[in-house]
Protein backbone atom coordinates (compact mmCIF):
# COMPACT_ATOMS: atom_id res chain seq x y z
CA UNK A 1 0.00 0.00 0.00
CA UNK A 2 1.11 3.69 -0.86
CA UNK A 3 3.00 5.32 1.72
CA UNK A 4 1.82 9.36 2.35
CA UNK A 5 2.80 12.32 3.77
CA UNK A 6 2.06 12.89 7.28
CA UNK A 7 -1.04 15.52 7.78
CA UNK A 8 -0.53 18.99 8.83
CA UNK A 9 0.78 19.62 12.69
CA UNK A 10 -2.51 21.52 13.31
CA UNK A 11 -4.69 18.23 12.45
CA UNK A 12 -2.23 16.23 13.97
CA UNK A 13 -2.45 18.54 17.52
CA UNK A 14 -6.44 18.07 16.81
CA UNK A 15 -6.54 14.21 16.51
CA UNK A 16 -4.19 12.84 18.28
CA UNK A 17 -4.06 11.78 22.20
CA UNK A 18 -0.73 10.16 22.50
CA UNK A 19 2.40 11.87 24.36
CA UNK A 20 3.69 13.15 21.13
CA UNK A 21 0.82 15.60 20.77
CA UNK A 22 -0.15 16.41 24.92
CA UNK A 23 3.04 16.89 26.61
CA UNK A 24 3.64 20.36 25.14
CA UNK A 25 1.77 23.23 24.21
CA UNK A 26 0.78 23.37 20.79
CA UNK A 27 3.38 26.26 19.79
CA UNK A 28 6.22 23.67 20.65
CA UNK A 29 7.39 21.98 17.80
CA UNK A 30 6.90 17.77 19.45
CA UNK A 31 10.24 16.11 17.85
CA UNK A 32 10.55 13.74 20.45
CA UNK A 33 9.08 10.73 21.68
CA UNK A 34 9.57 7.37 18.93
CA UNK A 35 6.33 8.03 17.41
CA UNK A 36 5.82 8.56 14.41
CA UNK A 37 3.74 11.73 12.16
CA UNK A 38 2.39 9.08 9.44
CA UNK A 39 -0.82 7.46 8.81
CA UNK A 40 -1.25 3.85 9.86
CA UNK A 41 -0.69 1.81 6.70
CA UNK A 42 -4.07 1.17 5.26
CA UNK A 43 -4.02 -2.83 5.34
CA UNK A 44 -3.21 -2.89 9.15
CA UNK A 45 -5.94 -0.52 9.66
CA UNK A 46 -8.49 -2.85 7.66
CA UNK A 47 -7.05 -5.71 9.56
CA UNK A 48 -8.08 -4.19 12.78
CA UNK A 49 -11.26 -2.81 11.85
CA UNK A 50 -12.08 -6.39 10.52
CA UNK A 51 -11.21 -7.82 13.92
CA UNK A 52 -13.40 -5.43 15.83
CA UNK A 53 -16.16 -5.94 13.08
CA UNK A 54 -16.55 -9.71 14.22
CA UNK A 55 -16.27 -8.83 17.60
CA UNK A 56 -12.78 -10.72 18.09
CA UNK A 57 -12.46 -8.65 21.05
CA UNK A 58 -11.27 -11.61 23.27
CA UNK A 59 -7.94 -13.30 24.71
CA UNK A 60 -5.13 -14.90 23.08
CA UNK A 61 -3.37 -17.81 24.40
CA UNK A 62 -0.38 -18.05 22.17
CA UNK A 63 1.45 -16.32 19.45
CA UNK A 64 -0.68 -18.32 16.74
CA UNK A 65 -0.45 -17.30 13.28
CA UNK A 66 2.00 -14.67 14.41
CA UNK A 67 4.42 -17.33 14.54
CA UNK A 68 4.71 -18.54 11.10
CA UNK A 69 4.34 -14.95 9.96
CA UNK A 70 7.34 -13.87 11.86
CA UNK A 71 9.33 -16.90 11.22
CA UNK A 72 8.88 -15.91 7.09
CA UNK A 73 9.58 -12.28 7.91
CA UNK A 74 12.78 -13.52 9.52
CA UNK A 75 13.80 -15.63 6.82
CA UNK A 76 12.98 -13.39 4.10
CA UNK A 77 14.48 -10.40 5.47
CA UNK A 78 17.47 -11.48 7.37
CA UNK A 79 17.73 -14.97 6.36
CA UNK A 80 17.54 -16.20 9.99
CA UNK A 81 15.29 -19.56 10.40
CA UNK A 82 13.47 -18.67 13.32
CA UNK A 83 11.24 -22.50 14.80
CA UNK A 84 8.09 -21.46 15.06
CA UNK A 85 7.47 -23.30 18.19
CA UNK A 86 9.96 -20.71 20.31
CA UNK A 87 8.14 -17.51 19.47
CA UNK A 88 5.96 -16.28 22.34
CA UNK A 89 3.84 -13.19 22.66
CA UNK A 90 4.38 -10.36 25.29
CA UNK A 91 2.24 -7.33 25.62
CA UNK A 92 5.50 -5.22 24.09
CA UNK A 93 8.90 -5.19 24.02
CA UNK A 94 9.15 -3.72 27.11
CA UNK A 95 7.48 -6.41 28.80
CA UNK A 96 9.08 -9.19 26.89
CA UNK A 97 12.63 -7.82 27.72
CA UNK A 98 11.71 -8.09 31.94
CA UNK A 99 9.73 -10.57 31.39
CA UNK A 100 12.78 -13.17 29.62
CA UNK A 101 15.59 -11.44 32.20
CA UNK A 102 13.27 -12.76 35.56
CA UNK A 103 13.83 -16.20 33.76
CA UNK A 104 17.38 -16.42 33.37
CA UNK A 105 18.73 -14.41 36.45
CA UNK A 106 18.23 -14.35 40.19
CA UNK A 107 15.52 -13.60 41.54
CA UNK A 108 17.02 -10.76 43.32
CA UNK A 109 20.20 -8.61 42.76
CA UNK A 110 21.23 -10.31 39.57
CA UNK A 111 23.46 -7.88 37.56
CA UNK A 112 22.45 -6.72 34.11
CA UNK A 113 25.23 -5.52 31.65
CA UNK A 114 23.96 -1.88 29.85
CA UNK A 115 25.99 0.15 26.89
CA UNK A 116 24.97 3.42 27.24
CA UNK A 117 23.76 5.58 25.76
CA UNK A 118 20.72 3.43 25.30
CA UNK A 119 16.66 3.49 25.77
CA UNK A 120 16.58 4.72 28.98
CA UNK A 121 13.73 2.59 29.57
CA UNK A 122 16.07 -0.45 29.58
CA UNK A 123 17.33 0.98 33.07
CA UNK A 124 14.08 0.56 34.66
CA UNK A 125 13.45 -2.69 32.99
CA UNK A 126 16.47 -4.32 34.86
CA UNK A 127 15.24 -2.39 38.01
CA UNK A 128 11.70 -4.36 37.50
CA UNK A 129 13.79 -7.45 37.41
CA UNK A 130 14.81 -6.39 40.08
CA UNK A 131 18.43 -6.69 39.27
CA UNK A 132 21.30 -3.86 38.95
CA UNK A 133 22.34 -2.20 35.54
CA UNK A 134 26.15 -2.42 35.12
CA UNK A 135 27.27 0.07 33.02
CA UNK A 136 29.83 -0.24 30.03
CA UNK A 137 29.27 2.63 27.48
CA UNK A 138 29.95 2.43 24.11
CA UNK A 139 32.95 3.29 22.50
CA UNK A 140 32.42 7.26 21.02
CA UNK A 141 35.60 7.24 19.05
CA UNK A 142 34.92 4.18 17.12
CA UNK A 143 31.53 5.09 15.58
CA UNK A 144 29.59 4.02 19.33
CA UNK A 145 30.66 0.78 18.91
CA UNK A 146 30.38 -1.94 21.79
CA UNK A 147 33.36 -1.86 23.93
CA UNK A 148 33.90 -5.21 24.01
CA UNK A 149 36.87 -5.35 26.61
CA UNK A 150 34.66 -3.31 29.04
CA UNK A 151 32.02 -5.87 28.56
CA UNK A 152 34.33 -9.27 29.24
CA UNK A 153 35.43 -7.06 32.51
CA UNK A 154 31.80 -7.00 33.75
CA UNK A 155 30.99 -10.75 32.19
CA UNK A 156 34.14 -11.90 34.44
CA UNK A 157 33.34 -10.02 37.59
CA UNK A 158 30.19 -11.96 37.40
CA UNK A 159 27.22 -10.37 34.92
CA UNK A 160 24.17 -12.43 34.79
CA UNK A 161 22.98 -11.03 31.80
CA UNK A 162 23.62 -8.15 28.97
CA UNK A 163 20.66 -6.28 27.06
CA UNK A 164 21.39 -5.70 23.92
CA UNK A 165 20.12 -2.88 21.77
CA UNK A 166 20.57 -3.87 18.11
CA UNK A 167 20.08 -1.47 15.83
CA UNK A 168 20.90 1.00 18.82
CA UNK A 169 18.86 3.72 20.30
CA UNK A 170 19.61 6.29 19.88
CA UNK A 171 22.90 5.99 17.79
CA UNK A 172 20.88 4.18 14.91
CA UNK A 173 24.15 1.87 15.09
CA UNK A 174 23.41 -1.88 13.52
CA UNK A 175 26.43 -3.46 15.01
CA UNK A 176 28.49 -5.29 13.08
CA UNK A 177 28.83 -9.00 12.67
CA UNK A 178 32.41 -9.50 13.69
CA UNK A 179 31.47 -7.27 16.96
CA UNK A 180 28.19 -9.51 17.54
CA UNK A 181 30.12 -12.85 16.90
CA UNK A 182 32.99 -11.69 19.52
CA UNK A 183 30.09 -10.83 22.08
CA UNK A 184 28.39 -14.02 21.42
CA UNK A 185 31.90 -15.83 22.13
CA UNK A 186 32.07 -13.87 25.39
CA UNK A 187 28.58 -14.86 26.47
CA UNK A 188 29.36 -18.40 25.65
CA UNK A 189 32.39 -18.50 27.71
CA UNK A 190 31.07 -16.66 30.31
CA UNK A 191 27.65 -17.90 30.75
CA UNK A 192 25.74 -14.76 30.17
CA UNK A 193 22.72 -14.37 29.00
CA UNK A 194 21.99 -12.37 26.23
CA UNK A 195 18.37 -10.27 25.56
CA UNK A 196 18.70 -8.74 22.23
CA UNK A 197 16.06 -5.84 21.69
CA UNK A 198 15.94 -5.58 17.76
CA UNK A 199 13.04 -3.21 17.54
CA UNK A 200 14.18 -1.00 15.28
CA UNK A 201 15.53 -3.65 12.83
CA UNK A 202 13.05 -3.49 9.85
CA UNK A 203 13.81 0.16 9.59
CA UNK A 204 17.70 -0.63 8.46
CA UNK A 205 18.76 1.55 5.79
CA UNK A 206 20.11 0.82 1.69
CA UNK A 207 23.63 0.26 2.27
CA UNK A 208 23.84 -1.18 5.37
CA UNK A 209 23.10 -4.70 7.08
CA UNK A 210 21.30 -5.65 9.86
CA UNK A 211 22.44 -8.85 11.61
CA UNK A 212 20.16 -10.17 14.04
CA UNK A 213 22.03 -11.76 17.15
CA UNK A 214 20.26 -14.93 17.31
CA UNK A 215 21.56 -16.91 14.73
CA UNK A 216 25.13 -16.28 15.86
CA UNK A 217 24.22 -16.57 19.36
CA UNK A 218 23.28 -20.52 18.43
CA UNK A 219 26.28 -21.24 16.81
CA UNK A 220 28.22 -19.43 19.45
CA UNK A 221 26.56 -21.74 22.07
CA UNK A 222 25.65 -18.52 23.50
CA UNK A 223 22.19 -18.56 25.64
CA UNK A 224 19.54 -15.68 24.25
CA UNK A 225 16.14 -14.63 23.30
CA UNK A 226 15.28 -11.88 20.86
CA UNK A 227 12.11 -9.60 21.98
CA UNK A 228 10.78 -7.89 18.90
CA UNK A 229 7.64 -6.31 17.69
CA UNK A 230 6.23 -4.27 14.55
CA UNK A 231 5.63 -1.47 16.90
CA UNK A 232 8.30 0.90 15.67
CA UNK A 233 8.39 0.76 11.97
CA UNK A 234 4.76 0.66 11.31
CA UNK A 235 4.07 2.99 14.44
CA UNK A 236 1.87 0.23 16.15
CA UNK A 237 2.80 0.97 19.86
CA UNK A 238 -0.65 1.57 21.24
CA UNK A 239 -1.55 -1.47 20.04
CA UNK A 240 0.64 -3.82 22.51
CA UNK A 241 1.86 -6.77 20.86
CA UNK A 242 5.35 -7.79 20.33
CA UNK A 243 7.05 -11.59 20.36
CA UNK A 244 9.91 -13.37 22.23
CA UNK A 245 12.42 -15.70 20.28
CA UNK A 246 14.38 -17.62 21.43
CA UNK A 247 18.03 -18.67 20.02
CA UNK A 248 19.11 -22.00 21.25
CA UNK A 249 17.37 -25.18 22.58
CA UNK A 250 18.16 -23.97 26.14
CA UNK A 251 16.87 -20.91 25.55
CA UNK A 252 13.67 -22.26 24.70
CA UNK A 253 13.23 -24.57 27.49
CA UNK A 254 13.51 -21.50 29.60
CA UNK A 255 10.60 -19.06 27.52
CA UNK A 256 8.11 -22.53 28.37
CA UNK A 257 8.62 -21.45 32.04
CA UNK A 258 7.21 -17.36 30.76
CA UNK A 259 4.15 -16.88 32.89
CA UNK A 260 0.37 -18.41 31.24
CA UNK A 261 -0.62 -15.07 31.92
CA UNK A 262 1.76 -12.75 29.32
CA UNK A 263 -0.06 -14.26 26.16
CA UNK A 264 -3.62 -13.38 27.66
CA UNK A 265 -1.84 -9.51 28.59
CA UNK A 266 -1.37 -9.24 24.63
CA UNK A 267 -3.51 -7.15 22.54
CA UNK A 268 -5.49 -9.33 20.17
CA UNK A 269 -5.52 -6.33 17.98
CA UNK A 270 -2.06 -5.59 18.43
CA UNK A 271 -1.49 -9.07 17.31
CA UNK A 272 -4.07 -9.06 13.90
CA UNK A 273 -1.73 -5.09 13.52
CA UNK A 274 1.35 -7.24 13.70
CA UNK A 275 0.86 -10.04 11.15
CA UNK A 276 -1.33 -7.23 8.65
CA UNK A 277 2.43 -5.33 9.08
CA UNK A 278 5.11 -8.07 8.85
CA UNK A 279 3.21 -8.61 4.92
CA UNK A 280 3.13 -4.68 4.03
CA UNK A 281 6.89 -4.55 3.16
CA UNK A 282 6.33 -1.84 0.40
CA UNK A 283 4.75 1.23 2.97
CA UNK A 284 7.89 0.20 4.98
CA UNK A 285 10.13 0.26 2.14
CA UNK A 286 9.16 3.74 1.08
CA UNK A 287 8.95 4.95 4.84
CA UNK A 288 12.54 3.85 4.81
CA UNK A 289 12.99 5.87 1.52
CA UNK A 290 12.10 8.94 3.17
CA UNK A 291 13.49 8.34 6.29
CA UNK A 292 16.93 8.06 4.96
CA UNK A 293 15.95 11.44 2.77
CA UNK A 294 15.27 13.06 6.16
CA UNK A 295 18.67 12.47 7.60
CA UNK A 296 20.42 13.78 4.72
CA UNK A 297 18.02 17.03 4.86
CA UNK A 298 19.04 17.21 8.43
CA UNK A 299 22.58 16.96 8.21
CA UNK A 300 22.24 19.66 5.59
CA UNK A 301 20.11 22.26 7.30
CA UNK A 302 22.66 21.94 10.61
CA UNK A 303 25.25 22.42 8.22
CA UNK A 304 23.91 25.73 7.32
CA UNK A 305 21.96 26.87 9.72
CA UNK A 306 23.34 25.37 13.11
CA UNK A 307 27.11 24.03 12.54
CA UNK A 308 27.99 23.51 15.55
CA UNK A 309 25.41 20.73 16.22
CA UNK A 310 27.25 17.80 15.03
CA UNK A 311 24.72 14.78 13.65
CA UNK A 312 25.53 10.94 14.19
CA UNK A 313 24.46 9.51 11.35
CA UNK A 314 22.26 6.67 12.13
CA UNK A 315 22.57 2.36 10.22
CA UNK A 316 18.41 2.30 10.74
CA UNK A 317 15.29 3.81 12.36
CA UNK A 318 14.22 7.40 12.52
CA UNK A 319 16.08 8.53 15.70
CA UNK A 320 19.33 10.38 15.56
CA UNK A 321 21.73 11.24 18.19
CA UNK A 322 22.67 14.92 17.89
CA UNK A 323 26.18 16.46 19.75
CA UNK A 324 25.54 19.71 21.03
CA UNK A 325 28.66 19.51 23.06
CA UNK A 326 30.29 22.34 20.72
CA UNK A 327 27.49 24.49 21.30
CA UNK A 328 26.96 26.70 25.08
CA UNK A 329 23.43 24.47 25.85
CA UNK A 330 25.56 22.73 28.58
CA UNK A 331 24.20 19.25 29.97
CA UNK A 332 21.17 19.55 28.70
CA UNK A 333 20.56 21.30 26.12
CA UNK A 334 16.84 19.84 25.06
CA UNK A 335 15.71 21.17 27.95
CA UNK A 336 17.15 24.37 27.38
CA UNK A 337 15.73 24.20 23.60
CA UNK A 338 12.43 23.89 25.03
CA UNK A 339 12.10 27.36 26.38
CA UNK A 340 14.33 28.85 23.71
CA UNK A 341 13.11 27.35 20.18
CA UNK A 342 10.09 25.85 21.10
CA UNK A 343 11.21 22.35 20.08
CA UNK A 344 11.25 19.53 21.74
CA UNK A 345 14.01 16.67 21.88
CA UNK A 346 14.40 13.94 24.44
CA UNK A 347 16.69 14.81 26.55
CA UNK A 348 20.29 13.08 26.28
CA UNK A 349 20.66 13.35 30.12
CA UNK A 350 18.42 9.74 30.84
CA UNK A 351 20.13 7.61 27.90
CA UNK A 352 22.84 7.67 30.82
CA UNK A 353 25.79 9.13 31.76
CA UNK A 354 27.84 9.47 28.50
CA UNK A 355 24.13 11.53 27.10
CA UNK A 356 25.56 14.96 28.58
CA UNK A 357 25.25 17.34 26.31
CA UNK A 358 22.76 15.01 23.58
CA UNK A 359 19.50 14.92 23.08
CA UNK A 360 17.42 12.79 20.20
CA UNK A 361 15.88 13.71 17.58
CA UNK A 362 12.83 12.22 16.06
CA UNK A 363 12.63 12.23 12.15
CA UNK A 364 9.33 10.21 11.18
CA UNK A 365 8.14 13.26 10.15
CA UNK A 366 7.36 15.39 6.56
CA UNK A 367 10.49 16.95 5.43
CA UNK A 368 8.98 20.47 6.72
CA UNK A 369 8.90 19.14 9.69
CA UNK A 370 12.70 18.75 10.07
CA UNK A 371 13.37 22.13 8.40
CA UNK A 372 11.39 23.65 11.14
CA UNK A 373 12.90 21.72 13.52
CA UNK A 374 16.23 23.01 12.74
CA UNK A 375 15.26 26.49 12.39
CA UNK A 376 13.87 26.49 16.22
CA UNK A 377 17.30 24.55 16.88
CA UNK A 378 19.17 27.66 15.28
CA UNK A 379 17.21 29.71 17.34
CA UNK A 380 17.27 28.38 20.43
CA UNK A 381 21.32 28.78 19.76
CA UNK A 382 21.04 32.26 19.33
CA UNK A 383 18.55 33.35 22.01
CA UNK A 384 20.71 31.07 24.89
CA UNK A 385 23.86 32.82 23.31
CA UNK A 386 22.44 36.40 24.17
CA UNK A 387 22.06 35.22 27.46
CA UNK A 388 25.64 34.13 28.06
CA UNK A 389 27.80 36.55 26.47
CA UNK A 390 29.15 38.85 27.92
CA UNK A 391 27.43 42.92 27.66
CA UNK A 392 29.41 44.56 25.24
CA UNK A 393 31.64 47.54 26.96
C1 LIG B 1 15.01 0.03 21.70
C2 LIG B 1 13.55 0.10 22.01
N1 LIG B 1 12.95 -0.93 22.62
C3 LIG B 1 11.64 -0.91 22.93
C4 LIG B 1 10.86 0.19 22.62
C5 LIG B 1 9.43 0.19 23.01
O1 LIG B 1 8.75 -0.84 22.36
P1 LIG B 1 7.33 -1.26 22.91
O2 LIG B 1 6.44 -0.07 22.78
O3 LIG B 1 6.90 -2.41 22.04
O4 LIG B 1 7.54 -1.67 24.34
C6 LIG B 1 11.44 1.30 21.99
C7 LIG B 1 10.64 2.48 21.70
O5 LIG B 1 11.10 3.48 21.23
C8 LIG B 1 12.82 1.24 21.67
O6 LIG B 1 13.43 2.26 21.05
Amino acid sequence: MSFGPARPLEQLYATRSSIKWRRYPADVLPVFVAEMDFDVEPSILDRVAETLRHSDTGYLDSAGPLAPAFVAFAREEWGWDVDPEWVHLATDVTVGVVEALRLAIPAVGGHVVLTPPVYPPFFEMVHEADAVPVTVPLLEDEGWSLDLPGIEAAFAAGADALLLCNPHNPTGRCHSRTVLEELAALAARYGVFVVSDEVHAPLAHPGTVFTPFAPIARAAGAPSVTVTSASKAWNLAGLKCAVIIAADERSAALLTELPEELAARTSILGLHANLAALSCRPWRDDLVELLVANVALLEAELAIHAPAVRLVKPDAGYLAWLDFRGTDLGDDPARVLIDEGRVALNSGLPFGEPGRGFARINLACNPETVVEAVQRIAAGLRSANHRVSPLPL
